[in-house]
């Protein structure tokens, strides 16, 4: 039996990460688990993340054997990966967490926009990751509520909106001095905000993501453990939501042509 690799996200905004951990491994098998149901989770605490997170795992488990989970939300991966990895310590696992580090490499103003739900901003493990960077660069940190569900909605006119008034509110952007030349998104959902976000900052601003280097960390790390499936046949993908099923499958094949 071929065990697949586990990506979980509150809703579609994990299918960011998903399509580059497809890119890189073809022929692995994914069982995608969106928690839409419980969805959006940046505004509801740590401990209902906490909560969500420890049944996700266990679903993914037991009901599917996953080889390997990739936290594919950084709202999760910010309040519960610990305590994942200290309940699973068998099971390789990835987190998402917001790109500062990249981003202080790519800016030359040094004026950074972080883009994040209010659970990822109030983090401790932001705040850590945060501090660690401390004269390399200046962070505007921005609670983006409302975002992540729109987003989930495919509401066009609320996600327009809402970019508008978030970049506004970390502006202004450019490559002169004082200006934000870098933009970090800090929840996977906003990936697929991207043209909307660009066309709002201008061509000067660099939009930072992170599904590549998951996707290359997961990679590594299936190798280590001598897991990576390799061959010319495409893994089969298995899209699971905890909310209604339409919605995944329309968003898979809106984004990602599955
Ligand atoms: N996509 C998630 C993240 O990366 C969470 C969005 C939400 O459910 O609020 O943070």
């Amino acid at each position: 039996m071929t065990r697949p690799v586990g990506v979980f996200d509150s809703g579609v905004g994990g299918l960011s990460v998903f399509k580059a951990l497809r890119a890189h491994m073809p022929a692995e098998a994914f069982v995608y688990l969106a928690d839409s149901r419980f969805a959006p989770y940046g505004e509801r605490g740590d401990a209902f993340v906490i909560e969500r997170t420890r049944a996700v795992v266990r679903q993914l488990r037991d009901e599917y054997a996953i080889k390997a989970l990739v936290i594919a939300c950084n709202t999760a991966t910010a309040a519960a990966i610990h305590l994942v990895r200290a309940e699973h310590p068998d099971l390789p696992l990835v987190g998402v967490e917001p790109a500062l580090k990249p981003a202080v490499a790519l800016s030359k103003t040094g004026r950074i926009g972080v883009m994040a739900t209010r659970g990822t901003v109030q983090s401790s493990k932001l705040r850590a990751l945060h501090d660690s960077l401390k004269g390399q660069a200046e962070f505007i940190l921005q609670p983006c509520d409302g975002l992540a569900d729109a987003i989930q909605n495919h509401d066009v006119a609320r996600i327009n909106a809402l970019c508008g008034q978030y970049t506004q509110a970390i502006g202004p952007f450019g490559n002169q001095p004082g200006q934000v030349d870098a933009l970090v998104l800090g929840c996977t959902h906003y990936a697929f905000a991207w043209d909307t976000l660009q066309a709002l900052v201008g061509p000067d601003v660099r939009l930072i993501e992170t599904g590549e280097p998951v996707a290359r960390q997961t990679r590594r790390l299936l190798e280590a453990a001598g897991q990576l499936r390799q061959g010319s046949v495409p893994g089969s993908v298995t899209l699971l939501a905890t909310g209604p099923q339409e919605a995944l499958n329309a968003a898979a094949k809106r984004w990602l042509n599955l």
